[in-house]
C-alpha cells in the first residue's frame, strides 16, 4: 500500500498533537502539515497552506461544543480539493453534526477518541477504493493468438500485431506462452528473462520488476519471452490468473502468442481476452482442426470471443467465405495475404514484416489492430464530445 499524505485540521493543540501520532503509528500515512485554523473563504491562506501540501487525506476536527466552522470548513475544502479525501473526526452521539459533515463532502466520519485502528481502517477502505476506480478506468484489453494446426503463422501474427499496436497507441506488451517461444527470434531481440522467471517471482511481482523481465524492442514493443526448453514444470493457471492481473494494469495492450499450445493456460487467457484470434488456412484440414480448438476452447465458456483469421489467404473456386466460417464455427475477423518470400525472410532475418514499410502485408497488420480497437477510438471520441458538452 502506497503512503498516504495526510493534513490535520483541529484547533485544539491537544487533539491535534495526538491525531499526528494515531495518522504516523498507522505506518501507511505521514502526517504532512497540521493547521490550528479552519478555513473561512476560498482566499483564507489556510486553504492554499492544505493545498500546497499535496495531500491525499485531510482530518479535519469537529469540535463538540462548535461545529459551524468545522463543517463550512470541509465544505471549502471539499469545494477546492475535489480530488483529496476528507475525514470528518468528532462526536458520534451529534447524528445531525454527522449528516451535515457527510453532506458537506466528507468521506468517513471517524468517531472521537479516535485509535490508530479506526484510521487504519479508513486509510485501507480508500486506497481500495482508489485502486478499484483506477483499474476499472484503465485495465488493458488481451488479445490472444491461438493457432488451428501447427505452423498456421500465429507467431507472426502475433508479433506483427503487437508491432502494429505499439505504433498506434503505445505501451503494448507481446507474452510468448508457445510450447517453443519463437517470439523473440522473430523480433531479433535476446532476451535475459522468460515467461517462467515472471512465475517464478509472482509473490513479490510489482510494477519495476515485471519491466525487468521485459525485453525491449526499438519501437517501445516490450516481450516477455517464451520458454527455449520444452516441456518444463507448467505453472498452475492460478499463477497465470496473477501474472495476467499484474500485466493488465500495466499496459494498454497485450497481445499473447500461444501458437499450438492448448491447455488449461491457453483456457485461461482466452477467457480474459477481449478477442482470441483463431489463426488457419482455407484448407479442409485447417478448418477442421479451427473448429475443433474452438470446441475446446468453448468448453470453458468464450466462445463467443473467437474469431477466425486466414492467414496466406487464397481464393478457392466454389469455396467462399461463408463456407469457412461453417466449416470452422465461427466468424471471420481478417485475412491475411499469402506472401512467402516476405514472411519467410523477415523471420530469417529478424526484421518484422512492421518494421519494413509499406508492404502490402504490413498494411493488412494495421488494418487488423485498427479494427480490434476501433470501439476503444470510438469510446474516447464520445467521453471528448461528452466533456467539450458540459
Ligand atoms: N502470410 C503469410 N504468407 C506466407 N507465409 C507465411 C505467412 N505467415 C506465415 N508464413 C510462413 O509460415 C511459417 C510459420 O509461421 P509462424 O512461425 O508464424 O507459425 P506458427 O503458427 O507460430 O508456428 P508454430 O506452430 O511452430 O508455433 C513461417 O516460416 C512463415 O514463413
Ligand atoms: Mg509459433
Amino acid at each position: 500500500m502506497p503512503e498516504l499524505s495526510v493534513v490535520i485540521v483541529a484547533p485544539d493543540s491537544e487533539q491535534r498533537a495526538v491525531l499526528q501520532v494515531l495518522v504516523d503509528g498507522t505506518s501507511v500515512a505521514r502526517t504532512v502539515h497540521t493547521c490550528a485554523n479552519f478555513p473561512v473563504a476560498t482566499a483564507d491562506p489556510v486553504v492554499r497552506r492544505v493545498q500546497s501540501a499535496n495531500a491525499d487525506v485531510v482530518l479535519v476536527d469537529i469540535p463538540s461544543d462548535n461545529s459551524v466552522l468545522a463543517l463550512r470548513a470541509i465544505e471549502l475544502l471539499h469545494q477546492e480539493m475535489p480530488e483529496c479525501a476528507l475525514f470528518a473526526i468528532g462526536n458520534m452521539e451529534q447524528p445531525q453534526v454527522i449528516v451535515s459533515a457527510m453532506r458537506a463532502g466528507a468521506r468517513e466520519f471517524i468517531e472521537r477518541p479516535t485509535t490508530t485502528t479506526d484510521l487504519l481502517e479508513a486509510f485501507v477502505r480508500l486506497t481500495t477504493a482508489q485502486r478499484k476506480t483506477r483499474r476499472e478506468g484503465s485495465r488493458g484489453k488481451v488479445f490472444t493468438v491461438v493457432n488451428a494446426k501447427g505452423g498456421s503463422g500465429a507467431t507472426t501474427v502475433a508479433v506483427n500485431l503487437a508491432l502494429a499496436l505499439q505504433a498506434a497507441h503505445g505501451n503494448v506488451a507481446l507474452i510468448d506462452l508457445a510450447p517453443l517461444g519463437h517470439a523473440a527470434l522473430h523480433l531479433n531481440l535476446k532476451p535475459l528473462f522468460t515467461v517462467a522467471d515472471a512465475i517464478r517471482n509472482l509473490h513479490r511481482l510489482d510494477s519495476s520488476l515485471l519491466e525487468s523481465f521485459m525485453t525491449r524492442q526499438t519501437g517501445g514493443l516490450q516481450l516477455l519471452a517464451g520458454t527455449n526448453i520444452p516441456a518444463t514444470a507448467e505453472p498452475s493457471t492460478a499463477e497465470f490468473a496473477r501474472l495476467f492481473d499484474m500485466l493488465v494494469n500495466h499496459y494498454h495492450y497485450i497481445v499473447v502468442d500461444t501458437s499450438s499450445r492448448l491447455d488449461g493456460a491457453t483456457r485461461l487467457v482466452c477467457n480474459l481476452s477481449e478477442t482470441v484470434l483463431l489463426v488457419g488456412h482455407t484448407d479442409v484440414a485447417s478448418l477442421w482442426s479451427a473448429a475443433r480448438v474452438l470446441q475446446y476452447l468453448g468448453e470453458t465458456g468464450g466462445r463467443e470471443r473467437v474469431r477466425l483469421v486466414l492467414n496466406r489467404f487464397r481464393k478457392v473456386p466454389g469455396f467462399t467465405e461463408a463456407d469457412a466460417e461453417a466449416a470452422a464455427g465461427t466468424k471471420l475477423l481478417w485475412k491475411i495475404p499469402n506472401q512467402y518470400f516476405a514472411v519467410s525472410s523477415a523471420i530469417d532475418r529478424g526484421i518484422p514484416l512492421m518494421s519494413q514499410n509499406h508492404t502490402e502485408i504490413a498494411r493488412s497488420f494495421t488494418a487488423l489492430a485498427t479494427i480490434l480497437t476501433q470501439h476503444d477510438e470510438e469510446a474516447k471520441r464520445t467521453a471528448w464530445s461528452l466533456f467539450k458538452t458540459v
